[in-house]
């Protein structure tokens, strides 16, 4: 299903700025990956112009970077409004959603008004989904502040909320007009969420880009060392595989579904084991090792691929091992959450499998082979 994209090796990684393009038509933006980006934000020419401004953020993130950006759109914006949501996975959904909506109406915020989303990609989601239905649609600008963001969620247009039944089942497609990933808000991130980032960095190599990979195992030292350097090439060649693989196929209509990558069994554990338990990044750092023994048990890789790949995810420090969901029928309460997965076609769960290194394929896979992955992997 994916062909292969050219080197990320050519061109130096200059870490102060880079720039990647999403290519969709007029609704194309820039995704500028920068130290400092977020108080030189207002220099940017794809920034909408509009009276007002509206910052969502929430309450861990806001304090340590708020009031630089509210400084940088003081520049650009004659109002700029805020809200602050609580922090955390178990408050994306309709309730706290709700709470952008009565503040974007409090303020009189109109048609014009640009959406901030300043945080991780809980916020990313939230803020890109009010955009999406305020008014029928207001522009929004994403500025993601974990490495998870920088590198996936803030890119390519998914937004939406939870249902208690099912990940990110309530949403929308919906483009920003500008991402800015400021390589410096990484700097706060706590370990934990840095490695959950690592998890969406080590899903573009099996899929796209085993030179991406290897260069991942040469540097897993640096980049939990947060060297800059090798975050910046991090983030960069991950949005340049997204924004290669969102260009030709926005609406996931085939190959969009590469990205998803072990989550099929991801989603099954974050919501069996209730959302934010697990974080996102480690429940698809064993998503992946169940899909690549999946993969190992249909025929498509061999042992020594699902070794390497284990490795690099323990090294990340994720989890290698899925916890157990439901101990009286493990096996049977991961097949019933992952029914409800959004590939999932008439029930029949479809998987993404590694079909060689480099190279994924969506597929379907009997259940007593799901049954046996789930069964030694924990
Ligand atoms: P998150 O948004 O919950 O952020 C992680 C934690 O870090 C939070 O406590 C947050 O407040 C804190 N934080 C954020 N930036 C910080 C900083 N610079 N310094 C200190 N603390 C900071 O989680 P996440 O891992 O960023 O995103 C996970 C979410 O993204 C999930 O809901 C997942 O479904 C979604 N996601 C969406 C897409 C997409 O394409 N839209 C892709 C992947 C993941
Ligand atoms: N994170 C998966 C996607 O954007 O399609």
């Amino acid at each position: 299903m994916s062909e292969s994209i050219a080197s990320p090796f050519a061109a130096p990684s200059n870490t102060n700025h880079q720039q990647v393009n999403i290519d969709l038509g007029d609704r194309s933006y820039p995704i500028e990956i920068t130290v400092r980006g977020l108080e030189n934000l207002c220099q940017h020419a794809a920034l909408p112009s509009a009276a007002s401004a509206f910052i969502v953020s929430n309450n861990v993130v806001w304090p340590l970077y708020g009031a630089a950006l509210v400084a940088a759109l003081q520049q650009r914006y004659a109002k700029v409004y805020s809200v602050q949501l609580p922090d955390g996975e178990e408050h994306k959904n309709w309730q706290t959603l709700n709470l952008i909506f009565d503040a974007l109406l409090r303020h009189g915020c109109d048609r014009k008004t640009v959406l901030f989303a300043l945080g991780g990609g809980v916020i990313g989601d939230m803020t890109g989904f009010a955009a999406a239905c305020y008014m029928r649609g207001v522009p929004f600008v994403q500025v993601p502040t974990t490495l998870l963001a920088q590198v996936d969620s803030s890119v390519g247009g998914k937004t939406g909320i939870n249902h208690p039944l099912g990940k990110n089942m309530i949403g929308a497609f919906y483009q920003p007009r500008l991402v800015v990933c400021d390589l410096a808000t990484l700097d706060t991130l706590p370990e934990r969420e840095l490695s959950a980032g690592l998890a969406e960095v080590i899903k573009y190599g099996p899929i796209a880009d085993m030179e991406f990979m290897a260069w991942q195992e040469a540097s897993m030292d640096d980049l939990r060392a947060r060297d800059r350097t090798a975050l910046a090439h991090a983030v960069r060649r991950s949005c340049e595989i997204k924004a290669w693989v969102v260009g030709q196929d926005e609406r996931e209509s085939g190959l969009r579904a590469i990205l998803n990558f072990g989550h099929t069994f991801g989603h099954a554990i974050e919501a069996g084991m209730g959302y934010g338990v697990w974080l996102h990044g480690e429940a698809v750092g064993a998503g992946m090792v169940m899909a690549a023994e999946l993969s190992l048990r249909m025929g498509l890789v061999d042992e020594k691929f699902v070794l390497r790949l284990r490795n690099l995810i323990q090294r990340a420090g994720l989890p290698v091992k899925a916890p157990v969901l439901d101990p009286s029928d493990n096996a049977g309460r991961y097949l019933e959450l992952m029914r409800v997965d959004k590939k999932a076609e008439s029930g029949e769960i479809r998987f993404v499998l590694i079909d060689g290194p480099g190279k994924a394929v969506l597929r379907s896979a009997p259940d007593a082979l799901v049954r046996e992955v789930i069964d030694a992997c924990w």
